[in-house]
């Protein structure tokens, strides 16, 4: 199957992090293969796409993700992609407790909140004998580290830890679960711009949606555990 070939009509998946980078991608993507889209992002003043409904969503805000299930629910969601994140890099010695809980809650508290809620959903659609998938986009680094990166990397190490038991937790209700980690991709990510010179041969948030897209239309008797994807500038690190 051709990535072109692989359809999502009649499928309706969440995504949240949508507004921009990866997530904005995420949407183009799985809207062009047909899927309907719950999409959110603390910010989605002026979104709109055909296929896609923009809701505003604050991932750490137990509330404002309550609203987002509810919506995701109702629209009958079979697959939830956990892509929202912030970046933060700094030595050990400058990491402040506010700035480890805005990275900790985005990354970690947020998968975890969003996904929770869907849970008694997708155990609903197991008892139909209807299947579900979470997709999280963790990142190359969520099982290694370097200088400057030890709070954004234990968050995204927690987010995949996060991300294995919910896939063990999850065979009991047919839940396929797929942590996609990619390397430096060309986005907005941690104050950046895109399309900055010294991205250029990045990949692009096209690359990381290709992979969403590939989890998602993966056959029922196939899980796909783990993507890990890299531009071919990056050195080599698994
Ligand atoms: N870019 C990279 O090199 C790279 C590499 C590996 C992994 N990743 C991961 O990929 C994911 C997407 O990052 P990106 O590169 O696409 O960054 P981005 O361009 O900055 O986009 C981040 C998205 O997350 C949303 N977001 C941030 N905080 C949120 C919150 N509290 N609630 C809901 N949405 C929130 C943002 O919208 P609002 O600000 O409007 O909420 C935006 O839509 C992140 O998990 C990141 O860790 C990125």
């Amino acid at each position: 199957m051709t990535m072109q070939e692989r359809t999502l009509a009649g499928r309706v998946v969440a995504v949240t992090g949508a507004s921009k980078g990866i997530g904005w991608a995420v949407v183009e993507a799985l809207t062009a293969r047909g899927a309907q889209v719950v999409a959110g992002a603390r910010d989605v003043s002026g979104l709109s796409r055909p296929g896609a409904t923009f809701y505003p969503l604050d991932v750490t805000d137990e509330a404002s993700v309550g609203a987002f299930a509810e919506a995701a629910v109702r629209a009958g969601v079979d697959a939830l992609v956990n892509n929202a994140g912030v970046g933060s890099f700094q030595p050990v010695e400058e990491i402040t407790p506010e700035e480890y809980r805005r990275v900790m809650d985005t990354n970690v508290l947020g998968t975890l909140l969003v996904t929770r809620a869907l849970i008694p959903h997708f155990r609903a659609r197991h008892a139909r004998g209807e299947g579900s998938q979470v997709v999280n986009v963790t990142s190359d680094v969520s099982a290694r580290t370097f200088a400057s990166g030890a709070l954004y990397t234990a968050s995204k190490y927690a987010q995949r830890a996060v991300t294995q038991a919910l896939a063990a937790e999850g065979q009991g209700y047919g839940l396929r679960v797929t942590e996609i980690r990619p390397g430096m991709v060309d986005t907005f990510f941690a104050d950046s711009v895109q399309g900055e010179a010294h991205k250029a041969a990045w990949l692009r948030p096209a690359d990381v949606a290709d992979a969403v897209v590939y989890a998602l239309t993966a056959p029922t008797h196939a899980r796909v555990d783990e993507m890990l994807l890299h531009p071919v500038v990056q050195e080599v690190a698994f």
